[in-house]
């Protein structure tokens, strides 16, 4: 997957260099790159941003830089050539739909993804607009909470989608296991996880998980799922689909 990121802050995406996502990239599965906004700015000064029309705080991203960084991007096309294929352009603001499990995975079969990070008070509207008509934008959320910038939501959701690559994660089956993955996971939280000894400071590994009984494990972990969530997300509990749930889940639940 390509995945072009526009940014005022580039140095902010080093992390994406370490651990999972920088053996993706060194094992060419994930090809990051990461573009400095200022670079399209006009002036001596490389300014991106001024004041809102209409007045209040703050100050909004200028239409004219970002307009032609995303379309030096775009012209670039994909890696292997093909022009044909526009990138599915995300641009990370609180208030744009939510970033759930499953837009990840809606986005981890893209072959290419650009990122319009915004700092200030965001992006001149029009931007979206122009955009929209041509790729297809997407304004996104990680949580009802006011970053200081973009940068950081897109760390978050090219992480939660670049483990979903094939060849990223050592075993493809902690994919499906995942909380909320979609299946049998959907709007469940994953369980407590142990690991040895099997008594720590007193505390015993619950003793299903020491049986070797691997049907007993499975139920026990999904009823643990039932727990948690009925104890930390009631709310998810709503949304289950009831043609997932076995007599067992019902008699848990
Ligand atoms: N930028 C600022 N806050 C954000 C949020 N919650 N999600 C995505 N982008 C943001």
């Amino acid at each position: 997957m390509r995945v072009d990121i526009i940014s005022i802050f580039p140095e902010y995406f080093a992390p994406l260099d370490v651990s999972l996502m920088g053996k993706a990239r060194d094992r060419g599965i994930l090809d990051i790159r990461l573009h400095q906004l200022r670079d399209w700015a006009r002036d001596i000064h490389k300014t991106v941003d001024d004041t809102p029309y209409g007045g209040g705080p703050g100050m909004v991203m200028k239409p004219e830089i970002w307009g032609e960084a995303i379309d030096a991007v775009v012209a670039q096309g994909r890696p292997e050539g093909d022009v044909s294929v526009p990138p599915r352009m995300i641009v990370p603001t609180p208030s744009g739909r939510p970033f759930t499990q499953e837009v990840a995975l809606e986005y981890a079969r893209e072959p290419w993804l650009l990122f319009t990070p915004a700092r200030y008070e965001g992006i001149d509207s029009r931007v979206m607009a122009e955009y929209g008509s041509r790729l297809r934008v997407d304004e996104v959320s990680i949580g009802d909470y006011v970053l200081a910038g973009g940068e950081a939501a897109v760390l978050v959701i090219v992480e939660a989608v670049g483990r979903l690559l094939p060849g990223v994660l050592g075993n493809a089956c902690s994919v499906s296991d995942d909380s909320f993955a979609p299946g049998a996971m959907a709007n469940l939280l994953e369980g407590p996880v142990y690991t040895k000894p099997p008594v720590w400071r007193g505390r015993e590994v619950p003793e299903i998980l020491l049986s070797g009984h691997h049907g007993k494990i499975a139920r026990w972990r999904r009823d643990e799922a039932f727990r948690r969530t009925l104890e930390k997300r009631p709310e998810l509990l709503a949304r289950l689909d009831s043609g997932t749930l076995d007599a067992h889940d019902r008699r848990v639940l």
